[in-house]
């Protein structure tokens, strides 16, 4: 007997907002491609889009309009099984005037969409949610055992001291996992956003009985990135660098260590938490695994592109954080996600993928 239409493990009609976008177009298109029916919704912005609907998005069901907007979702929602959430305004978010644009995208657009879902009776949810909101990664001192260094201080990154040191000792640290349960600190406004995002889930969550989880992606990289601006991830911006034939400018001393998780894994993350019962709200890390320095990524690239070295400048943005490394165990065991793609084939690729047209 066929399993129900719309029951975990069946055929699902999914609402993908920010389907138009670097992560939710992949997403849409790999669940497409598994045989569900999906309505993309995205309304375009022109942060992320020039002025006609990328090629990719025009092969699925596409409205173009806003999460914010009630009347779209009481639209669209009808018949849908679950809501797949990428939509949101992305950046640095260090820029004060620009709180107002990401808290009405991220934070009221998850809200309004979380009643509508209610309304709906809707009770399954994936929130693309991100690593920005642990801050710093996980640090070990050899006296004090785990430890939460602050913000660097500006004397010390003109200095050239990249590394945190411990709060109480001083001593140098060594980074560690960062776990799911790791004590949340978001360090820029659309980091605050996104912890925001989940807050809202969480009590939704608790409030209507439905079930969400919170995808944290590390870093992600792959065909379809923005491509050259300022709110690109740093892949993108080497990569810019690369094709004008400039060297890739790589800040503090290259040697920060990050999670670079490629695309398609994310998709596959998301059709794996869309497809997995989970009792309230959980987040997961959606990471490679595989961690990598700043540095690594610049040399590997250039390495592909045939481009020049990367050169290190030094310094580091407002709430940039030394080490962010993911511990991918969690959603091993919970939603059977493991990453595919190694480092080496995906910057390979990334070398030639096509990215998104710069913005109008
Ligand atoms: N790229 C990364 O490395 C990364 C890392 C962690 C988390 N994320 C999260 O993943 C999600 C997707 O990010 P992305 O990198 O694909 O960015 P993106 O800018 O390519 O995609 C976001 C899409 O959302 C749309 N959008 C924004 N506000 C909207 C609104 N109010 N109504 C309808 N559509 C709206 C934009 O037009 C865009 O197409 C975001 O939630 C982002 O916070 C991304
Ligand atoms: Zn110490």
């Amino acid at each position: 007997m066929p399993a129900r239409r719309g029951g975990y493990g069946a055929a699902m009609r999914v609402l993908v907002t920010g389907g138009a976008g670097f992560i939710g177009s992949h997403v849409a298109d790999l669940l497409a491609a598994q045989g569900h029916q999906l309505v993309v919704l995205d309304a375009l912005l022109p942060q992320a889009h020039g002025a006609d609907v990328p090629g990719w998005t025009a092969e699925h069901e596409f409205v173009r309009g806003d999460v914010r907007d009630p009347q779209v979702l009481q639209r669209l929602l009808p018949g849908v099984d679950a809501v797949c959430h990428q939509a949101a305004m992305v950046g640095h978010g260090v820029d004060p005037f620009d709180a107002p644009d990401f808290t009405t995208h991220n934070d009221l657009g998850t809200a309004v969409l979380l009643a509508e879902m209610h309304r709906a009776g809707i009770g399954r949810l994936v929130l693309a949610g991100s690593m920005v909101v642990y801050g710093e990664g996980r640090y070990d001192c050899a006296e004090h055992g785990v430890v939460r260094p602050g913000p660097r201080t500006q004397r010390d990154v003109d200095a050239g001291v990249f590394e945190p040191r411990c709060p109480r000792c001083g001593r140098e640290l060594t980074s560690g996992l960062v776990p799911e349960d790791a004590p949340l600190d978001p360090r820029s406004t659309y980091a605050a956003t996104k912890l925001a995002q989940e807050h809202l889930a969480s009590a939704w969550a608790r409030q209507t009985g439905g079930s969400v989880w919170s995808l944290r992606y590390h870093n992600v990289y792959g065909a379809r990135m923005p491509f050259g601006t300022p709110y690109a991830g740093v892949a993108s911006i080497f990569r810019s660098s690369l094709e004008r034939g400039e060297a890739p400018r790589v800040m503090e001393d290259g040697r920060q260590r990050r999670d670079f998780v490629h695309v398609s894994d994310v998709a596959a993350a998301n059709l794996a938490a869309l497809t997995t019962p989970v009792d309230g709200f959980a987040a997961a890390n959606v990471c490679s695994g595989e961690p990598h320095t700043v540095g690594d990524l610049a040399s590997e690239l250039a390495r592909a592109m045939g481009g020049p070295a990367p050169e290190v400048v030094g310094g580091a943005r407002p709430g940039d954080v030394r080490h962010v490394v993911a511990d991918p165990a969690f959603a091993r065991e919970r939603l059977g996600f493991a990453a595919r793609t190694s480092f080496a084939d995906g910057v390979a690729a990334f070398a030639t993928d096509p990215l998104r047209s710069p913005i109008g």
